[in-house]
């Protein structure tokens, strides 16, 4: 049976928890020179995309080289998806051709149509309602820097996104307790808080920065407006007012409190640079720790 990778609330937490075990391991094997193209050598991996990405885009190609295989790229100009054949065939005609599709798109629902009808493992490289691997890199992040998950107290400030949504699952799962504070008509989605607080997850949605800050291990944001909202940036930066990490308010955090951001940042809006680049600000080692996790991810589905 194949599985995908399409929302983190679709894993165990021991399937989680065995990803990101595997993550370590590969990541610290890399760095001490070992090769790893043993693990996917002939195996191609399709990456779909219908948004901009460097991250994502980079860290799935490098890592699939990394492990022997081979990474095909298919922007929204190539198949056109949504436009020129139905998902459905697009996923059946691509499991004739390759051994995993990563798909990045709008709807929440084309991914989950991909993974429905490929026959090969799908994974979700970002959607309109979740971002499962940034979610898996960022518990890697957070296990490295703090030794453990349990018990971290993760702030999220602005959006109720795609981002927050895959850190609430991933934080309920994970025993991590989960905070965010948005602006009112901005809070998460309340199916995905449900199911989480339903499965023991502590979430708690709050409308103030302030309050939300103290006692948090780790400080977190991403962009006021998303891939596909550049109409509302204007409204949205009015509407965000105050929702903005700055050193001050890291300074009422727990001391060490972990700064994060999934990137692209908008400086001076969602984070200023002077927060971004603090010593316990650890953007980049995110960024990396995409592409160990998600190797991890490669490994296990492919
Ligand atoms: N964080 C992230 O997914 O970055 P990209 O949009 O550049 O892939
Ligand atoms: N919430 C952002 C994340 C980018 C990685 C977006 O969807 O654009």
């Amino acid at each position: 049976m194949k599985r995908d990778f399409v929302t983190v609330g679709d894993w165990s937490a021991p399937e989680l928890r065995e990803a990101l075990a595997l993550a370590a391991h590969l990541k610290r094997e890399h760095r001490a020179g070992i090769s790893h193209e043993h693990v996917l050598r002939g195996k191609t991996l399709a990456m779909i995309f219908q948004k901009p990405s460097l991250r994502t885009r980079v860290s799935f190609e490098v890592g699939m080289t990394q492990l022997g295989g081979h990474a095909l790229y298919l922007g929204p100009e190539d198949i056109k998806l949504g436009k020129r054949e139905t998902t459905e065939d697009i996923a059946l005609n691509l499991s004739r051709y390759v051994d995993g599709i990563m798909a990045r798109v709008f709807g929440h629902e084309i991914v989950e149509e991909l993974a429905r009808y490929a026959t090969v493992p799908v994974i979700n490289g970002l959607s309109d309602l979740h971002h499962p691997c940034q979610a898996l890199g960022d518990m890697l992040t957070i296990l490295e820097k703090r030794g453990e998950l349990r018990g971290t107290d993760l702030v999220f400030i602005g959006d109720g996104n795609n981002v927050a949504h895959s850190l609430i699952e991933a934080s309920a799962k994970l025993g991590v307790r989960f905070r965010i504070a948005c602006p009112e008509g901005h809070e998460p989605n309340a199916e995905i808080v449900a199911r989480a607080r339903a499965e023991g997850g502590e979430v708690e949605v709050l409308h103030d920065p302030w309050e939300a800050a103290r006692g948090a291990d780790v400080l977190y944001t991403d962009v006021w407006a998303s891939m596909g909202q550049e109409g509302e940036a204007e409204a949205r930066r009015k509407r965000f007012q105050g929702f903005t990490v700055d050193v001050p308010l890291v300074e009422r955090a727990n001391p060490g409190c972990l700064v994060m951001h999934c990137l692209p940042a908008h400086y001076g809006e969602e984070i200023t640079y002077e927060a971004s680049r603090l010593p316990n600000s650890v953007l980049f080692d995110q960024a990396e720790n995409r592409l160990h996790a998600q190797k991890a991810l490669l490994a296990l589905l492919l």
